[in-house]
Order: C-alpha cells, then sequence, then structure tokens
C-alpha cells in the first residue's frame, strides 16, 4: 500500500456507533469511510432473493460468482451500497437482514470475497473503515486502530431509535435480544471474530454523545 495513504480501523459490536461515528470522522478529515458490515447485508440480502430462504453452514460457493458489489461515500456522510447496480442501502437495514446475517458471515468464502473487496477500495485513497475484523484480519498494519464499546442495554436503546427514526415499529426487547444473539454470533466465529485488536485504543461509549466519540476519534488520528 502506498505509504502516504492513512488507514483507520474501527471495530465493535452491534449499536456501538461505529459507523454513524466514522461517516462523520470522514467527513472532518476528508477521508474516504467504507462500511464493510453493509456489504455483509447486502450479500445476504441477495442470497436471501436467490435461495428464498438460508440456513445455518449453507454452501453458498458459487454464489457470488460474477455479483458487482460496490458501494459509493457522498460528501454528506451518506454512504450506498448497490448489488449489480441496484440501490441496496435501504433494504439492507431490516431486521431479516440482521436476523440472517450470521449464517453468511460465518462462511469463510464469503469472508474472503469481502476482504477482498475491502482492500482493493482501499487502495487509492486514505480511508476509515468500521466493521468487527478490520483492525485483526483485513489491516493488521492500520494506522490507527480503534475498538468502540457500550453496554448492551445502551446499544439496545441506540438501535431502538435509529429503527424508530426510520419510521419502524420495533420492540426495545426483542431488539436487545437480537444485540445479545449478534454478539455471542460475532465473537464466537471461528473465522473473523470480532475481538480487540492488542495495538487498539479502546473507548467505552456509553455514557458519550456522539459528538464527544466523533472528537476524541479525531484527536486520535491527528497525529497519525
Ligand atoms: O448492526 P451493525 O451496524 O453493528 O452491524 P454492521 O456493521 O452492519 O454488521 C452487520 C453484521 O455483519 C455483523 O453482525 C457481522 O455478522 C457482519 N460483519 C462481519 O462479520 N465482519 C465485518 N467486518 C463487518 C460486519
Amino acid at each position: 500500500m502506498d505509504k502516504h495513504l492513512t488507514v483507520v480501523a474501527v471495530d465493535g459490536p452491534a449499536g456501538s456507533g461505529k459507523s454513524s461515528v466514522s461517516r462523520e470522522v470522514a467527513v472532518a478529515l476528508g477521508l474516504k469511510y467504507i462500511d464493510s458490515g453493509a456489504i455483509y447485508r447486502a450479500i445476504t440480502w441477495f442470497l436471501i432473493r436467490r435461495h428464498g430462504a438460508i440456513t445455518k453452514g449453507q454452501d453458498f460457493s458459487g454464489d457470488l460468482n460474477g455479483v458487482v458489489i460496490t458501494q459509493e461515500f457522498n460528501n454528506d456522510g451518506s454512504c450506498n451500497t448497490f448489488v449489480d447496480n441496484t440501490d441496496v442501502s435501504v433494504d439492507i437495514r431490516t431486521e431479516t437482514i440482521a436476523k440472517n446475517i450470521g449464517k453468511v458471515s460465518d462462511d469463510p468464502g464469503v469472508r474472503e470475497f469481502v476482504n477482498g473487496l475491502l482492500r482493493e477500495w482501499a487502495r487509492n485513497s486514505s480511508i476509515i473503515m468500521d466493521g468487527r475484523d478490520i483492525g485483526t484480519v483485513v489491516f493488521p498494519d492500520a494506522d490507527l486502530k480503534v475498538y468502540l464499546d457500550a453496554s448492551v442495554d445502551v446499544r439496545a436503546e441506540r438501535r431502538y431509535n435509529e429503527y424508530r427514526e426510520s419510521g419502524k415499529n420495533v420492540d426495545l426487547n426483542s431488539i436487545k435480544n437480537q444485540i445479545i444473539q449478534r454478539d455471542v454470533e460475532d465473537t464466537s466465529r471461528p473465522f473473523g471474530a470480532l475481538k480487540t485488536a492488542e495495538d487498539a485504543v479502546v473507548i467505552d461509549t456509553s455514557s458519550m454523545s456522539k459528538e464527544d466519540v466523533i472528537q476524541a476519534l479525531i484527536n486520535l488520528i491527528a497525529p497519525v
């Protein structure tokens, strides 16, 4: 990788605020934001459409041959994800996708496919990328690694508010159970499991405002 380009890796569990914070840091500092979770979501969307329903341990090899996934980061901080030129950005933020995504992101072949895309997209720009294994697997040599965390209750409430703001009628308790379930899946998968990189800066955001977290990241990136 070109040495003057900067790579910032932001990992953490569901609802820790990685993506909303990372996109605003990207806008403030002129970095490109890459949403790795959106790619796993887009692949889940694609596989559900192809198979109707998907099961744990299902063989997805061959399914991704020729599928073109792209992502566009806009100056206003929005990020759009496309599957074969269809904009799936809205359709990938549903409970159905959240419930099924673990079956897809456990698959080593899918992970290899996604990691290839992520490294390719980072080749020509300074980037901030969020996910689960960005600092540990995708970019072990990142210039800065941040691990964002928060309590389960705070994360459930954030996710609940997000759904509500987008007009979805959801139940806080079921969102909380989903977050707990996603934590189990994310930390226990054999490849690309969520864990804190040894050299990551860990920030517990439970009692921080979004603005505080954004500022903390900007301060960390400044000397990089
Ligand atoms: O819901 P949240 O925004 O926290 O998650 P996301 O970043 O959209 O990621 C959704 C799911 O994709 C995770 O729960 C993981 O199963 C998977 N994922 C992954 O395995 N590796 C990544 N680098 C990013 C996401």
